[in-house]
């Protein structure tokens, strides 16, 4: 454990040393892994191209490090605590050992339907370990895994399937959300009306009926019989990719992020011991979606490169009750809680009441991700969660970065409400005015950059290069460009303040407006819309769909309603607008650009003092919007 920070000034000397000797300062913690073969050379970059490659050379199969390394001193730990919907239903213990059992003998399955070394294979699962398995099955045999998360709809998963050409899916049957039964393969089989792979394996989980055509699909357990629990693992290079994960930008479709191996195992390994200082024998518990990046990197692979013990939850915040969360932390004595502020605020809306049954005892670390937490529901965490006693780590970081970028150490690094305070060792951050000069110095605010490569960074994106280029790496240059403004106060401390560009964040789900909009002018009688954020209290962002529309023979109601519907099938229900306004007309400047400004403004609530609406082609419009606002 010698790359534990114990100290604040532990966490100075470490930030200091992986600044001045990068290279040194991350050979020493990729030292502790398991290498086939040792790196040439520790970093290799520049953010032109951009081409950054982590330990040159080296070769590993990231299961190496969570399994054959540490079978002998851990093998019969926990790996894996998995909490279904149902309460009343049993969970299961996963040890190492039979983890270790499952992924060989998946892997062979996969291998046996003649998935190979550098094929994308889609996930589509809900949260049960079989997609645990499924990952690191894929990680076993360097098949490249591209999880998508099970709330999207048929036509978001097609578009998928079609941009990565996925060889198979690995699915279930349904999936248990509260008191919902959701069709899972059902949902699979009319994104392949639109798309193509060779093979479909089916986890059984709801017992749903199901269709399954003959040749291309099969079950789970079927493909398990006279299957092998002996694999050894395929060889990859550090810069080979471990997975796809598709996120949304300010235009266009989604974009495959794509994550490599050798820097991505080193990085969120290194952070999750680090930012949530877990000790061998906690229980920890992050309650994200495997379907993104914070159930990539911290359910699956950075704690279990940690030999931790990771409890997966299936169900949702509020079923059986608003006491759900903290019924199961009591039950498997959580030590380190991680969450979105979404939830936090859900739940803070139900007051303590459902709290009071439980001891809370066993939490040591509160955890938040996902959107800026506001003061409020950091203190309701702190107080009636924490108990006051327990440090809250509010961690900073997106799908392309890998791992947590900004982030108090637990306990460690002193807290300040909706701070995600300094960056951990190797991030070397940096904020930017509108120009691109830096601002250095504390006391300023600006657009928040990258100016030095870390372990676990996106390396392209899938089967366009060049859009990686264009959307990190061009706004400023030398510098990968997060999307978000943020602020450094006077103590040196970040506070993000949110998206700077014309991406929203709806209950930490991120979605571009764009895309939505791509959706809502689906809707035939739509002619043209507008989507912008409105803050909500729950939320976080609302969506805001400002729709000019045909509306003979409709009333507004039916169409406002058939408009979501067509959101949720083209997106999934996510991304499903909260307010729809029926407009004439859009505020446009006179060479044909909406501007948002105004009307994200409205949707916010101003009425007045608009800015300058000077370069309006039809000031009119304005007015319209203001009298009509929801
Ligand atoms: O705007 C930031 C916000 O979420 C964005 C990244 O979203 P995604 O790629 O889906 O990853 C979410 C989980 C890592 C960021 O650009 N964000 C994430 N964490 C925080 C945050 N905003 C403020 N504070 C955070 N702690």
């Amino acid at each position: 454990m010698s790359d534990r920070i114990h100290t604040l000034s532990g966490y100075f000397h470490e930030y200091q040393k992986s600044v001045t000797e990068p290279e040194k300062f991350w050979a020493r913690i990729a030292d502790s892994f398991h290498w086939q073969k040792r790196w040439d050379q520790v970093l290799e970059w520049d953010f032109e191209g951009p081409d950054v490659k982590w330990f040159v050379n080296g070769k590993l199969n990231i299961t190496e490090s969570i399994f054959e390394k540490n079978l002998f001193t851990h093998g019969d730990r926990t790996a894996i605590i998995w909490e279904p919907n149902d309460p009343n239903e049993e969970s299961r213990n996963i040890t190492y050992k039979q983890l270790y059992k499952d992924v060989c003998q998946f892997a062979n399955v996969l291998l046996s339907k003649g998935i190979q070394k550098g094929d994308r294979v889609i996930i589509y699962m809900p949260m049960i370990p079989e997609a645990a398995v499924a990952m690191l099955a894929c990680a076993r045999i360097g098949a490249i895994h591209s999880v998508v998360f099970a709330g999207f709809s048929a036509s978001a998963l097609a578009d998928r399937i079609v941009d990565c050409e996925a060889k198979a899916i690995l699915t279930s049957d349904g999936n248990f959300r509260g008191n919902k039964k959701i069709a899972v393969k059902a949902v699979v089989d009319e994104a392949l009306e639109k798309s193509s792979v060779d093979t479909v394996i089916v986890c059984k989980r709801t017992g749903q009926d199901v269709i399954m055509k003959e040749g291309r699909d099969y079950w789970w357990s079927e493909c398990l019989e006279g299957i092998s629990t002996d694999h050894k693992a395929e060889t990859v290079d550090s810069e080979d990719p471990l997975f796809i994960l598709y996120t949304s930008g300010s235009t266009g479709k989604p974009k495959g992020v794509v994550h490599t191996t050798g820097g991505y195992m080193v990085y969120t390994k290194y952070s999750f011991e680090n930012v949530f200082q877990y000790s061998p024998g906690d229980v920890y518990w992050c309650t994200a979606d495997i379907g993104w990046i914070t159930g990539h990197s911290y359910i699956v692979y950075g704690p279990l490169l940690a030999g931790a013990t990771t409890l997966m939850f299936e169900g949702v915040p509020t079923f059986p009750d608003a006491g759900r969360f903290w019924a199961v932390i009591d039950k498997y004595k959580v030590n380190q809680f991680y969450t979105a502020p979404t939830a936090i605020r859900a739940l803070q809306a139900h007051g303590t009441e459902p709290i009071e049954p439980y001891s809370l005892d066993s939490l040591k670390v509160l955890g938040s991700v996902g959107e800026p937490i506001n003061e409020e529901a950091w203190r309701w965490y702190y107080t009636h969660i924490g108990k006051s006693r327990c440090p809250i780590v509010d961690t900073w970081w997106q799908t392309e970065t890998g791992g947590i970028m900004v982030s108090p150490i637990a306990g460690i690094t002193p807290t300040k409400p909706a701070y995600a305070t300094l960056p951990l060792p190797g991030v070397q951050l940096c904020i930017v005015n509108a120009d691109g000069k830096e601002l250095t110095g504390n006391s300023v605010e600006g657009n928040l950059c990258i100016k030095f490569p870390w372990p676990s960074m996106i390396r392209t994106t899938w089967g366009d290069h060049d859009r990686c280029k264009q959307t990190y790496f061009s706004t400023y240059k030398g510098m990968y460009f997060t999307g978000d403004g943020v602020k450094r106060d006077h103590d040196g401390y970040y506070r993000i303040l949110g998206r700077v560009d014309d991406v929203i964040n709806v209950s930490g789900h991120r979605m571009g407006t764009a895309e939505v909009e791509n959706a809502i002018n689906e809707h035939p009688l739509v002619i043209e819309s507008a989507v912008v954020g409105y803050p909500h209290e729950v939320k976080g962002q609302g969506i805001y769909a400002y729709v000019i529309c045909d509306m003979t023979n409709r009333t507004e109601e039916n169409l406002v309603n058939e408009i979501k519907d067509t959101v949720s099938k083209i997106i999934g229900p996510i991304a499903k607008p909260d307010k729809i306004q029926v407009v004439s007309g859009l505020p446009k400047t006179r060479s044909g650009k909406i501007m948002r400004r105004i009307l994200r403004k409205v949707a916010e609530g101003v009425t007045e003092n608009l800015g300058d609406t000077s370069t309006l082609l039809d000031p009119e419009v304005v007015k319209e919007i203001i009298d009509g606002r929801k």
